[in-house]
């Protein structure tokens, strides 16, 4: 399934962001609410995937120092490129803007799935919000 990736104004569409979010940051794995949303938020560059039937499947976002953050698709619809195309979005989009290099926290269960796509280990484990995460950075650099 090709999904339907676009930006999503925060201000206005901020509930369907965040319904994707707590779905699978705070009730699927257990991360606390108000950790959830931050301050970032209202500055951050908002992704959107929608399937064929304009269902807002998946979502993830972009700071302007280059962190990639909050991505999340919905269980019923992983493993069939979402999370894929989200990512690939916000590389273009990065490097449009003119960032050399991007950044992630990574939960360490999806390490794989971003050295899939050119991200690279730095640094230890540590915990976030019960999480294991680890730190990976994607050079920008034709
Ligand atoms: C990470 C996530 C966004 C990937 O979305 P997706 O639509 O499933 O991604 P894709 O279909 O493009 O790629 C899936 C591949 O990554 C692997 N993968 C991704 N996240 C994984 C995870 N948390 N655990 C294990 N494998 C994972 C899948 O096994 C799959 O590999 P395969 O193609 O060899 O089967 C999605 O799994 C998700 O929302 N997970 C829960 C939230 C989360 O962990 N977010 C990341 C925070 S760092």
């Amino acid at each position: 399934m090709r999904p339907i990736i676009r930006i999503a104004d925060w201000p206005t569409e901020q509930s369907a962001l965040l319904t994707i979010r707590i779905a699978v940051f705070v009730e699927e794995q257990g991360v606390p609410l108000d950790l959830e949303h931050d301050e970032h938020d209202a500055l951050a560059t908002h992704l959107l995937a929608a399937d064929e039937h304009g269902e807002r499947i998946g979502t993830a976002r972009l700071l302007s120092s280059g962190h990639i953050g909050r991505m999340a698709v919905l269980a019923a619809h992983r493993g069939r490129g979402i999370g894929s195309a989200l990512l690939l979005e916000l590389l273009r989009l990065a490097h449009q803007r003119g960032l050399r290099e991007v950044f992630l926290n990574a939960q360490c269960s999806a390490e794989s799935f971003y050295e899939r796509h050119g991200f690279v280990r730095e640094g230890e484990i540590f915990v976030d919000a019960g999480i294991d995460h680890v730190r990976m950075v994607r050079s920008l650099a034709d």
